[in-house]
């Protein structure tokens, strides 16, 4: 769904999106495994427990998210139906990694005794699981089973792209707000130095999930070549659906 007067194509913002996505991914495993002591699932040091919860909400929910979205831009020529088939798929599986990635978050809060959702990241974060998961029901009963009639289909359209770059926006910010609330907890509560390596990586981290968030956008409203692709293509639903 591309923007009127965007004189640009998606390609470029496509690439940056995997680059930046890559990035992100290496910062924040460098971050909890060489500077936060590494990931577990069950270990006597619950903060290791927490390390899952910001590795696998960016990678899994966050970066395959982006990449749910870029899906037809990034493979133009694909026939609409397998690219439906893997958007619907990279996002279902950024939904139930969201939703382990929170679960870990509450299993550190409860194992240490510590209060759930108290904080502004909390709630944007429950919101944000919730949202994406409503948009996927929706998306997955009106596009692909059992479908809607051709014309609700194309009126939802624009609504789908529109309330699904909110949600993703949401993760974004969710992300940018876990990040803020986990250094200041470190620099206030373990004297963590502000100007030291540590917060450099994190910070930065946030500056490439902008970023990353940023290409993802502007991929998603410009078309993938010069013209875009007419929106009455939608194919019957298969037999075996
Ligand atoms: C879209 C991605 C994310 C979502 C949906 C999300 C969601 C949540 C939720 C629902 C909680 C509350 C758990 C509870 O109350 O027991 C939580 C806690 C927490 N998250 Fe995230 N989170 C995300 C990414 C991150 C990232 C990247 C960080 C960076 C370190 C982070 C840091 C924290 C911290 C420090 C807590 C504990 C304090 C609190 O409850 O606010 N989160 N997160
Ligand atoms: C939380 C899950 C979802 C989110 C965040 C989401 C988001 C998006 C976004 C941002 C676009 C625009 C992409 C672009 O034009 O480049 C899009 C397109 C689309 N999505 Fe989803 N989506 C989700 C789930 C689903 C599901 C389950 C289906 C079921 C088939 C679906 C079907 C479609 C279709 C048919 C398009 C139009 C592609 C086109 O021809 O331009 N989406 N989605």
């Amino acid at each position: 769904m591309a923007a009127a007067g965007l004189c640009v194509t998606a390609a470029p913002f496509t690439k940056a999106a995997h680059v930046l996505g890559a990035v992100a991914a290496v910062l924040v495993l460098v971050w909890c495994i060489c500077f936060r002591g590494g990931l577990a699932l069950e270990h006597e040091d619950k903060n290791l427990i927490f390390n899952i919860h910001p590795v696998v909400t960016l990678i899994g929910f966050v970066i395959l998210g982006s990449e749910a979205i870029l899906i037809y831009k990034v493979f133009p020529t694909w026939d609409h139906d397998t690219a439906k088939r893997t958007h619907i798929i990279l996002h279902g599986i950024a939904t139930v990694l969201g939703a382990f990635g929170i679960y870990c978050a509450f299993k550190f809060h409860n194992e240490k005794g510590i209060a759930n959702l108290y904080s502004l990241h909390s709630w944007f974060g429950m919101t944000t699981i919730v949202l994406y998961a409503i948009q996927w029901v929706f998306g997955f009963v009106n596009f692909f089973f059992p479908g809607a009639s051709p014309g609700v289909r194309r009126a939802a359209l624009p609504w789908h792209v529109l309330l699904g770059i909110f949600v993703y926006v949401l993760a974004l910010v969710t992300t940018e707000l876990g990040f803020l609330e986990k250094l200041t907890f470190l620099q206030v509560f373990v004297d963590l130095n502000k100007y030291g390596a540590e917060a450099f990586l994190v910070n930065i981290t946030g500056l490439v999930v902008m970023l990353l968030g940023a290409s993802v956008i502007v991929a998603s409203v410009t078309p993938a070549h010069g013209k875009e692709r007419p929106r009455d293509d939608y194919a019957p639903l298969p037999e075996e659906f």
